[in-house]
């Protein structure tokens, strides 16, 4: 069974509108930058590494729209679509990192005097290169992550990083999850429900269920509990942004949840692609926290749970120290602290896409 995320339609970005699931099956059309942009920031597309393939998209749906005539209009008009696509969510560096590479291909194309038809070609396929690498470097993961996992493991995920995170296939920590499920290690997942968004009530769950993983819907204020019973072997989370030194921002409450891991000598374990580590970043510390909605705390789609007049506070991740992470997993190896020289190590052969020029910091 695969899930689908984000595909090409003639020529049109279509995107599974992550809002609805799991009650309805919807795609929508993004034909426009400005549209990809509008999906990004209201999470119709969420989890960093589609939300990157997304924006590559939404550049070359730009691109397909520029009226300039000469090589500097071209790119002036191109770069107002990558910075309005810049501004959707500041935590996910896979966004910047996928927009830094449609800016690179575009500004070697028009040095080499490429006209406006050219452009729009040679950006389309340079974001299907990005969505095709992301679906490769999605089953990698899984391919390292399930060495890690013994048979009969009970592993607890918080928010979504399946297929729905990436663009399709696997996934990052729910991908190293199913391949061990493939594997026929009878593992079992317990899914974190992911206040306040229900990433893991709404998608971990609905994926689990259409794979025919075993898997057993908590609230998140359970996980202790179940820790302290001993009824988890292993903790697998995604990432939004890896620090050099591998500090981690992921989905908020993984800190919480690596602190329980620790007390609990349970192995916590980061899965995401080497477009989520940001080497620019030394520490977690420099790691943009992007602050949603406070509406998205008092309320769920649109029924409000909590008086209008409270005040609320909606950091949408947190940052979990390297010294908690266990092993992160990539597509090209699996990183094991010190993670500066892991991470670095992994690398080698792998280009770095520098983000840190372009990227506002809060
Ligand atoms: O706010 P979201 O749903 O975009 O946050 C997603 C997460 O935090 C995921 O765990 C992370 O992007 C890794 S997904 C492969």
């Amino acid at each position: 069974m695969t899930v689908e995320t984000v595909r090409l339609r003639n020529g049109v970005l279509e995107l599974i509108d992550q809002r609805r699931l799991p009650s309805k099956e919807i795609w929508i059309r993004c034909r426009t930058a400005e549209d990809t942009a509008r999906a990004i920031e209201t999470m119709a597309v969420r989890g960093a590494p589609a939300i990157g393939v997304a924006a590559a998209y939404g550049v070359a749906a730009g691109a397909a729209a520029l009226k300039g005539r000469t090589p500097s209009a071209l790119q002036f008009e191109l770069e107002r679509h990558i910075e309005r696509l810049a501004r959707t969510r500041p935590t996910a560096v896979n966004l910047f990192w996928a927009l830094e590479r449609m800016r690179t291909c575009a500004r070697t194309l028009l040095e080499n005097g490429a006209d406006r038809d050219r452009l729009a070609r040679a950006l389309l396929d340079e974001a299907v290169r990005i969505h095709a690498e992301d679906l490769a470097a999605s089953r990698a993961m899984a391919d390292y992550g399930a060495r890690l996992i013994p048979k009969g493991s009970r592993i607890l995920t918080h928010c979504n990083a399946g297929a729905l995170a990436t663009s399709g296939a696997y996934g990052t920590a729910l991908g190293v999850i199913k391949r061990a499920h493939e594997q026929g290690k009878k593992i079992s997942v317990w899914v974190d429900e992911t206040r306040p968004f229900l990433q893991g009530a709404r998608l971990t769950a609905w994926e689990c269920v259409k794979e025919g993983i075993p898997a057993t819907l908590i609230t998140d204020n359970m996980a202790g509990h179940f820790m302290k019973s001993g009824d988890v072997d292993c903790v697998i989370v995604g990432a939004d942004r890896i620090a050099a030194n591998g500090d981690t921002a992921n989905k908020i409450g993984t800190y919480t949840l690596s602190v329980l891991a620790k007390e609990h000598r349970i192995p916590f374990y980061v899965a995401a692609p080497l477009s989520t580590v940001d080497l620019a970043t030394p520490d977690g510390s420099q790691i943009p926290i992007e602050e949603r909605s406070h509406e998205e705390i008092r309320s769920f789609r649109h029924i409000r749970h909590a008086p209008e007049k409270v005040s609320a506070r909606h950091p949408a991740f947190d940052v979990t120290p390297a010294s908690s992470v266990t092993a992160i997993i990539t597509e090209a190896g699996v990183a094991k602290p010190p993670y500066r020289r892991s991470l670095g190590a992994l690398f080698k052969g792998h280009p770095v896409i520098r983000t840190e020029r372009r990227e506002k910091r809060k």
